[in-house]
């Protein structure tokens, strides 16, 4: 087994210790939240952290009721903003915590009156110091340079810190028995890798998603970017009727994401609307009736809560990049040309 597969598959593991053990410090944040006042998140990342950005900003607004953006770093390492940052906490996730550009806005942030706080895989990283409040990922030392381990337990944190701040207990207590179904979500492995070999030539693809699930496009799309050298654009499935759809002729591959939820009927009849255009359809569902529009189908025979689905649904994604990375004759370990931490400015 390669090291990215590995770890894909420790990741149940890896979100049940996150769970249990930053429970606490999820608490403490959350309460100094309430005493403030603070009514506004700011979250700042990068790369796959800002995949789990985008969780957390669908995650605080609909269960938290709280505004949440993503943050433009460049308008303070570039532009040198002044912004007001009083009654807003300020959230920054960086696996290896050394990201320059997220640590330059969590500490301007902290001048501006942010209360702060940081979601690491790294324990006394350069976050770590310009944060009020500490939230670890627990996920062990992440050696593929594509990150998934560190993804879905970033993931875990970020919906134990949104269930302590709402005084959500069933969001709490569902995200406990999440790992079981992550499990089941990996015996999806052998499917996948057989999946793949029709796909081993494509040049791009469209990954679709919608709602809480965006967080699952993005990933995916980029899982794909930067081990299979694919161009994958991801989009909510709403923006692709906007205008990208047009791209879809015979056989364009578009995966489409459907988990159970609010989110599934739009995604159906986006989904009939490719098939509309004879584009070739990945269908990642549950439901028998979303799988019977695919060529090729990934039954993901999970009930998972779908405010907790893309902890689940994370994982053919990753294993969709990893398996098709192989058929294309790549290494998913060690994407060319890049390391395991960026920086920027
Ligand atoms: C993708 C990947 C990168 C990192 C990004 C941010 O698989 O690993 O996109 O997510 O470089 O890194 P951190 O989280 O260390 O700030």
């Amino acid at each position: 087994m390669n090291v990215m597969l590995t770890e894909i598959h420790e990741q149940p593991d890896w979100v049940e210790r996150a769970v249990q053990m930053e429970h606490e410090k999820a608490a403490e944040l959350a309460s100094e939240v309430r005493d403030r006042g603070i009514r506004f998140v700011v979250i700042a990342a990068r790369g796959t952290s800002d995949n789990a950005a985008t969780y957390a900003k669908y995650l605080l607004e609909i269960v938290a009721g709280m505004p949440a953006a993503l943050a433009a770093p460049s308008v303070f390492t570039l532009y040198d903003a002044r912004l007001d940052l009083s009654n807003t906490l300020v959230l920054g996730i960086s696996q290896s915590g050394q990201g320059a550009d997220i640590v330059q806005y969590l500490s301007s942030a902290r001048a501006a009156g942010a209360l702060t706080a940081c979601i690491t895989n790294s324990t006394d990283s350069a976050i770590t110091r310009v944060s009020d409040h500490v939230l670890l990922c627990h996920a062990g030392e992440e050696r593929a340079v594509a990150a998934t381990k560190t993804y879905t337990t970033a993931l875990a944190v970020v919906a134990l810190l949104t269930a302590e701040l709402a005084n959500r207990r069933d969001l709490a207590e569902g995200l406990r028995r999440t790992p079981d179904l992550m499990r089941q979500a990996l015996e999806l492995g052998p499917t996948i890798e057989h999946a793949v070999e029709r796909y081993r030539y494509i040049q791009e693809c469209a990954v679709l998603a919608r709602g809480i699930n965006q967080a699952t496009a993005l990933e995916t799309a980029l899982k794909i970017m930067e081990t299979c050298y694919v161009v994958a654009k991801p989009y909510s499935g709403a923006d692709f009727l906007h205008g990208p759809i047009a791209m879809v002729s015979a056989g364009f591959p578009c995966f489409i994401y459907a988990p159970d939820g609010k989110a599934y009927a739009s995604q159906l009849e986006l989904a009939l609307k490719v098939r509309d255009r004879k584009g070739e359809i990945i269908a990642i569902a549950r439901a028998p009736e979303f799988l019977e529009l695919g060529t090729t189908r990934i039954p993901v025979a999970v009930e998972v809560e779908e405010l907790l689905s893309p902890l689940v649904y994370a994982i053919p994604g990753q294993l969709l990049a990893c398996h098709l990375a192989r058929a294309r004759g790549e290494d998913p370990d060690s994407p060319r040309g890049l390391t395991k931490v960026t920086i920027t400015r």
